[in-house]
């Protein structure tokens, strides 16, 4: 059972290598969140050291000296954190100097995605949020020597010691700086462009909500409803190694949709946008008509590349180029569909054919898309009727939209009918609910 459990492990590993290529044995940081956890760093990775020579975006232990960079070496299975430089990794253990030349991790920013800093750290202070770990008991730290020279090593918040290299020695000390990854405060993307070879659009089509239009009077009236649906629309933008989901996030998309919206990083992004529309039919007396609004969504899978911008809390900024996914979900034509009108008293529909009328039309949607459609009747709102009361002036004139409809819901105003009207409502429901089982 072991050996099974080893041979998987094997073949991760090595699919793990495959997989990244260049970067063979990269493996992402752990740092330290409030309160002791540790989650995986996005920005921050060890990859294998290679005699003198330094990987991509190696982290320097100090700004002034770029040949000296943050490395780990494994003993005895912990993981103990020190400085490289001409390819030798020198780090504390155990009260002595170790100086290893063919085993050890130099720790780099993916892609030069990260930005890493500095906190002060003394033995009554837990260690730092985003703290960057050798392993899940020691945290990169360094402070400046005598002569100027920094003295790298880690951190043991259990000992509530920083252990250094301070030359041939190792210093075991109560005050030390603790590297920290920065965390910007929100991304900005623009400049995008999609790869329209590698695009996919789909329309669906779907009942967002049902109404009746009901003339039980005598007289030929317009009854109009004020009707408000609110759609689902979803918009994506991620998810790129070396970023931070959940971040505020400012995009600006390119034509034909060129909007900006301030969203969330990595995640899906729903944005009900709520569209009132009238519904309006010519009723002859004693007839109604079923109405259905029907909304055309589009779904858009795109890969794109645009210009990522993180912005810290300092303000300062940095820019790169990436590469990443793109799902939007956008109500691109809402209609209504009236029935043929029916009377009343007996369901018998009038020889009129059914109407559709465009209620809301993207004005960037291209009406030459050929791409698959489906119909899905979503649960809709359940249908409500608007009406003309008997009691109204009797008039042959075509009213307008400002005439005062009786609007009549299904529960709340039905005990204070006129009976009646009650009684026709009755009619209508029953109506109802032969059209909609
Ligand atoms: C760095 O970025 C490039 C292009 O965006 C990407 O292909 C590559 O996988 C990235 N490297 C890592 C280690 O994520
Ligand atoms: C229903 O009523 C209308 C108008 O009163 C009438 O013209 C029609 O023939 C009736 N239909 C049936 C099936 O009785």
């Amino acid at each position: 059972m072991w050996a099974g459990v080893e041979r998987f492990t094997l073949r991760v590993c090595m699919l793990a290598a495959a997989v990244s290529g260049a970067f063979a044995s990269l493996q992402m940081a752990k740092i330290r969140r409030e309160g002791g956890s540790t989650v995986t760093s996005s920005t921050l990775a060890w990859v294998a050291g290679h005699g003198s020579e330094l990987p991509p975006h190696a982290v320097v232990v100090t700004e002034n000296d770029p040949a000296t960079v943050w490395c780990r070496a494994e003993k005895h299975s912990n993981w103990m954190a020190g400085a490289m430089h001409s390819g030798v990794c020198t780090v504390p253990f155990l009260g002595n100097v170790l100086r290893i030349e063919d085993n050890f991790e130099i720790l780099i920013s993916v892609n030069g995605s990260a930005r890493v800093r500095y906190e002060n750290w003394d033995r009554y202070l837990a260690p730092p949020h985003n703290a960057v770990s050798a392993d899940t008991k020691r945290f990169l730290a360094v402070r400046e020597g005598e002569d100027d020279f920094p003295q790298a090593g880690f951190l043991a918040p259990h000992e509530r010691r920083a252990h250094l290299v301070a030359g041939t020695a190792v210093e075991k000390v109560d005050e030390a700086n603790v590297l920290v990854e920065d965390e910007p405060e929100r991304y900005d993307l623009r400049a995008i462009s999609m790869d329209t070879s590698r695009i996919s659009k789909t329309h669906e089509d779907s009942v967002l909500a049902e109404a009746m239009l009901l003339n039980p009077g005598p007289s030929r009236q317009r009854v109009v409803e004020d009707r408000e649906v609110v759609v689902r629309q979803m918009s994506y933008w991620g998810l790129i190694k070396g970023t931070y989901t959940g971040l505020p996030a400012h995009v600006v998309s390119p034509p034909p949709e060129a909007e900006e919206r301030d969203l969330v990083w990595g995640v899906r992004n729903e944005l009900d946008r709520v569209y009132q529309d009238l519904l309006e039919y010519d009723l002859p007396p004693g007839t109604g008509v079923k109405v259905k609004m029907i909304g055309t969504v589009r779904k858009t899978e795109a890969q794109y590349v645009g210009t990522l911008t993180a912005v810290y809390k300092d303000g300062s900024q940095t820019s790169r180029v990436i590469q990443g996914l793109h799902i939007d979900e956008r109500l691109v034509l809402l209609r209504a569909q009236y029935s043929p009108p029916y009377f009343i008293h007996n369901n018998t529909q009038l020889d009129i054919p059914e109407q559709t009328s465009v209620l809301y039309k993207s004005t960037t949607t291209t009406t030459t898309t050929t791409t698959t459609t489906t119909t899905t009747t979503t649960t809709p709102e359940p249908p409500r009727m608007s009406m003309v009361g008997p009691e109204k002036p009797k008039s042959d004139s075509l009213s307008t939209t400002s005439q005062r409809e009786v609007v009549v819901g299904f529960n709340s105003s039905a005990r204070t009918m006129f009976p009646t009207l009650a009684l026709l409502v009755a009619l209508a429901l029953a109506t109802l609910s032969v059209a909609y089982p």
